[in-house]
């Protein structure tokens, strides 16, 4: 099969206004609520990359009409919760955590029996942090030995709402007991013991659900209730926006734009450390589409030092790490990380994954249980291996404006999970990265 490396060459000023590629979460999310709704479900800024396309590819398998995308327009024909029908065959969610673990939850409720699988990377992901309040709720799910995918989804159960404290700070799996929630008779009841994404939530109340919140780390919905289909305006991915938001503090002489930025409260955390860095940040025009924050985000040039990093914004920025390892190299002084063990568990080992990748640039990075302390440093250039991370591939190209040599970075394909076009878009900016294929 054919590989992506790339090659970014030092240097670089990020300057001009681009518009990032919607938001992942909650492209997820529309597909599935869409489908679940009685009636039409219009979808603008869907995501168009292959994590989402496995989210709307297994829709279509399970029977729903899904139009598009078509320049980031989709339309859901919505068959109602009860609507989905069998799937011929096994569903790929290639290597989407997201989509496995929630549609877990939506498929634990259905008359139908159905088989989960994934690229090598889901197929090592943990899956009982949501079998297991699953079969609590009376699902009937197996997983590999391992507790791993695949998962093959009994269908038939009664579900039966449960009141669940969550282990780990995660919003995988709270929309994953909530979706089953929809199907469970009762009250599915979700304590998280940090606030995560609040996506879900938001979107089942502007498909017209009703839900309960209790503060900031309680949620809770009935079973049995209708959801309507809506239009939904997908902002710019904050995810995909926070590589530039540090290539750009890193190289000097940048002044970037970035338009349209969902600012959703439960994923700024990026922006919060950056600042604590030094970072000069702007949020512009705050304004809200369709249930969801957004805002221009202005970024320029800044010295960066190193911080200990917040515990309480952990669960705020967790995706956002490989790039804010990339910023702490660039920084003075040493940036230390706790609380992140969730990091090891993502599409790489993102701690060890970073922590190699940072020394075969010549920086000091030492990883520890849940997190890393990293001293910033001149960075050389060097080669570094992405281990199929898509993350991880695009946040070594934001190391370029500070390396004395080229990066080579390897295994960069699953770039095309969350952000098509990338490539493109730093020329754009003003990196000078490239594209090479091998096969
Ligand atoms: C996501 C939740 C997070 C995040 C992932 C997307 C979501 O995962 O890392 O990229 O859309 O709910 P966890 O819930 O495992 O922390």
């Amino acid at each position: 099969m054919a590989t992506v490396n790339f090659l970014a060459a030092p240097g670089g000023v990020l300057r001009g206004r681009v518009r990032v590629p919607g938001d992942k979460s909650i492209s997820h999310r529309a597909i599935m609520l869409g489908s679940l709704a009685g009636g039409v479900t219009t979808i603008d800024g869907f995501l168009e990359g292959e994590d989402c396309l496995a989210t709307l590819r297994a829709f279509r398998a399970m029977g729903v009409r899904i139009d598009g995308p078509d320049q980031g327009r989709v339309t859901v024909h919505g068959v109602g919760s009860r609507g989905l029908r069998a799937p011929a065959g096994p569903l790929d969610m290639g290597n989407s955590g997201t989509s496995m673990r929630l549609m877990v939850g939506i498929l634990a409720g259905q008359a139908f029996d159905a088989v989960l699988t994934g690229d090598a990377s889901l197929t090592r992901r943990p899956m009982r942090r949501v079998t297991e309040p699953l079969a609590l709720m009376g699902a009937r799910i197996e997983t590999a030995a391992t507790g791993a995918a695949p998962l093959r989804v009994r269908g038939g159960q009664r579900l039966a709402g449960i009141d669940y404290r969550l282990p780990m700070a995660s919003a995988q799996v709270k929309s994953c007991l909530l979706l089953a929630g929809l199907y469970a008779e009762g009250t599915t009841r979700v304590v998280e013991p940090a606030p995560t994404r609040d996506h879900t939530e938001r979107m089942l109340e502007g498909f017209g659900y009703p839900l309960r919140r209790e503060g900031e780390r309680v949620v809770a919905l009935t079973g049995g209730g209708r959801l309507t289909g809506t239009t939904i305006d997908v902002p710019a991915d904050i995810s995909s926006a926070a590589f530039f938001l540090v290539g750009a503090s890193l190289a000097p002489g940048s002044d970037l734009l970035l338009e349209h930025v969902g600012v959703n409260p439960t994923r700024t955390g990026v922006i919060d450390i950056l600042r604590l860095m030094g970072a000069n940040i702007e949020v512009l025009n705050p304004r809200l589409a369709g249930g969801e924050p957004v805002a221009d985000l202005r970024v320029r040039h800044a010295p960066l030092r190193g911080i200990r990093v917040p515990e309480a914004l952990v669960p705020l920025a967790i995706d956002e790490f490989p790039a804010l390892f990339v910023a702490a190299a660039g920084a003075e002084g040493e940036t230390v990380l706790t609380g992140a063990e969730e990091l090891r568990v993502k599409e790489s080992d993102r701690i060890q994954v970073m922590a190699d990748g940072l020394a075969a640039l010549g920086i000091a990075a030492e990883p520890t249980a849940d997190g890393i302390v990293i001293r910033g440093g001149a960075l050389s250039g060097g080669t570094v291996d992405s281990h199929g991370d898509h993350r991880v591939a695009m946040s070594f190209a934001m190391a370029a404006p500070r390396a004395s040599d080229p990066i080579a970075i390897r295994d960069c394909t699953n770039v095309n999970t969350s952000f098509p076009g990338f490539v493109t878009l730093a020329r754009n900016v003003g990196l000078t990265v490239q594209e090479q294929t091998t096969t």
